[in-house]
């Protein structure tokens, strides 16, 4: 038994942070940010938190599916940036938009997204779970150190959900993961035990950034081509690929190396910048309200990240 996706949604914050904005803060510029990353604003938090984000972008994805949330049976979210360990994302969902199913967070960092709906894809397998709903929800602005200017000008904050039930438009899936901390590490707080020793990191994202980059490239492209091997089609039939928005020039490169024209990589970075595990779900709700979507079209959704981590997924819509 498989899945299909049944409604999608999303929310950004209001506000929009230019990268001339950023120039107050930070030596950079609109020109080196547009042209090694592609993003030219992103929307950042002033109170709302990374749940409350959530809920809204459920709401919506509530209402394009025309299920209640009463008819929920499951609840999963991954966040890396919640202000709460618990209630977690998923539960303060629950609670806001009155539902009474079971609820939890998975934690994969930007490839988080991907993990939570192969998750909810084997909880309906199973058989006992009819409508799942999966968030990504980031308040990325908060575990960022705006003063670092090779990593505060990457990230941006939002949030993307969407509904799963039964249906037959999973096709294919696969995760990886290479416990590490040299290219990415995102240290929690720390702790206040006077018995502790050492000296605790600061809660910020650290990044080699060359080396992530190598990574996602590498990854998007061997990941794509598993897949289809794996469901026994080829490049060619896929209509879309949405991809974690981190940088568009690995996106370009993992373009040309699959040989898959830029047009069928949905991007919208430039917007948004790279909201980790929510990227993936902004991106697919707005390809799918674009209306460039048909039944039956074969998407390809592809993320990696801190962890190391990666998965990939191939949908029938
Ligand atoms: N503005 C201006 N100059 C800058 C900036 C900036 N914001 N940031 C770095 N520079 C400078 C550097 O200091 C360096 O200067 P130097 O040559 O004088 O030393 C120069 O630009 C080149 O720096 P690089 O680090 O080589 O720049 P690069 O082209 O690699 O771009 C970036 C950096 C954007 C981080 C890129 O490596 C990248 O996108 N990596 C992947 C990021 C990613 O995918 N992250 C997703 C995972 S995050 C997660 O999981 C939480």
């Amino acid at each position: 038994m498989s899945i299909k996706v049944i409604g999608t949604g999303a929310y950004v914050p209001e506000k929009i942070v230019t990268n001339d904005d950023l120039k107050k803060l930070i030596d950079t510029s609109d020109e080196w940010i547009r042209q090694r990353v592609g993003i030219e604003e992103r929307r950042i938090s002033t109170e709302e938190t990374a749940a409350e984000f959530a809920v809204k972008a459920s709401m919506q994805a509530l209402e394009d599916s025309g299920i209640s949330a009463g008819e929920l049976d499951l609840i999963i979210a991954a966040s890396i940036s919640s202000e709460t360990v618990c209630p977690t994302v998923a539960g303060f969902v629950q609670k806001e938009i009155g539902a009474s199913c079971p609820a939890f967070d998975v934690n994969s960092a930007c490839s988080g997204f991907l993990f939570a709906l192969d998750t909810a894809v084997s909880y309906i397998a199973r058989g006992e779970y009819k409508n799942i709903l999966v968030i990504g929800s980031e308040r990325l602005s908060k575990i960022v150190d705006w003063s670092d200017r090779s990593t505060c000008v990457i990230f941006g904050d939002g949030a993307g959900a969407c509904i799963v039930s039964k249906g037959d438009g999973y096709l294919a899936s696969n995760l990886y993961t290479k416990g590490d901390d040299g290219v990415i590490s995102i240290p929690a707080y720390g702790g206040s035990s006077p018995f502790y020793t050492g000296v605790h990191k600061a809660p910020y994202i650290f990044m080699d950034g060359q080396e992530t980059f190598k990574f996602a490239v590498n990854k998007i492209v061997s990941d794509i081509k598993l897949i289809t091997e794996k469901a026994g089609l080829t490049l060619d039939d896929i209509a879309y690929i949405v991809p974690h928005q981190a940088n568009v020039r690995i996106i370009d490169f993992a373009s040309k190396r699959l040989g898959i024209p830029k047009d069928k990589f949905f991007v919208n970075i430039q917007k948004y910048g790279n909201t980790s595990s929510a990227s993936v779900p902004i991106a697919l709700d707005e390809l799918a309200r674009s209306g460039k979507l048909k039944s039956g079209d074969i998407l390809a959704l592809t993320a990696f990240g801190g962890g190391l981590s990666s998965a990939v997924c191939l949908l029938k819509w």
